[in-house]
């Protein structure tokens, strides 16, 4: 099996069951316009992302790596109509183009857009109170994940979904010597979550037009 093949089902899939979407076709259109990568979530695993989220009743989502707002266009559709998604990100051309596309779907009155490192800005979301946060999406760089994740807990309750991106990386995940910093950063993070008794934790691996990789899925039990 080959991504060629992978990303000819991924069309399929995206051709059958998602329906035409101007304000994510746009978003994609700008981020790369803008000169963005193009590693966004692809159409299926972004709404995989919005039917998970509102399928937990999710109020509050917390996002980490905004990019160009594509997956969080997703996930803020997925809020009822005073729901509040807050997303992080580091680089302030990502967050210009990320903020013009989530206003574009019109969601700018949900979304906020915070501009910095992320483990900087982890901690004044924890001291304004704006936790805790039903949904959580780290997809930032990778090599932080291990700090995400215990941020992630921290502004969390009993029933919060954890899911993390990009855990899987072609299966490199399993080489303890791998030198990745980004690899290392999943690993540590798996190997916090195991020994975390609050998280139930799975990851699941996927294939697609954005290659072979997968999702860590954690939900958060209790916060005793
Ligand atoms: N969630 C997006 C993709 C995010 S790509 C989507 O699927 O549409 C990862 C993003 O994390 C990039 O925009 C990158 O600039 C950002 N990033 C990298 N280091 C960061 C850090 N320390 N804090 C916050 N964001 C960071
Ligand atoms: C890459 C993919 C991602 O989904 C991401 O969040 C960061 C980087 C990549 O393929 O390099
Ligand atoms: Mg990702």
């Amino acid at each position: 099996m080959s991504k060629k093949k992978w990303t000819a089902v991924d069309r399929y899939i995206n051709e059958t069951l998602l329906p035409h979407d101007p304000a994510l076709d746009a978003a994609l259109a700008a981020s790369d316009k803008a000169g963005l990568p193009a590693i966004a979530v692809t159409p299926n695993q972004g709404r995989f992302l919005m039917i998970f989220a509102q399928s937990i009743g999710a109020r509050s989502i917390l996002e980490m790596g905004s990019l160009g707002g594509y997956s969080t266009i997703w996930l803020a559709r997925a809020l009822p109509p005073d729901g509040r998604l807050i997303t992080l990100e580091f680089d302030p051309k990502h967050a210009e183009v990320a903020r013009a596309n989530v206003a574009h779907a019109g969601l700018a009155d949900k979304v906020e857009i915070r501009v910095g490192k992320a483990l900087e800005t982890l901690p004044e979301i924890a001291a304004e109170g704006l936790g805790p946060f039903d949904f959580i999406f780290i997809d930032a760089d990778k090599g932080n994940y291990p700090g995400y994740l215990e941020w992630a807990v921290r502004l969390s309750r009993s029933g919060t979904v954890i899911i993390g991106d990009n855990v899987v990386r072609d299966g490199k995940v399993i080489d303890p010597n791998d030198p990745d910093p980004s690899i290392q950063g999943v690993r540590h993070m798996n190997e916090i979550i195991a020994a975390e008794s609050r998280l139930c934790a799975t990851a699941i691996q996927t294939v697609g037009s954005k290659g072979y990789d997968g999702f860590m899925i954690a939900m958060v039990k209790s916060k005793d």
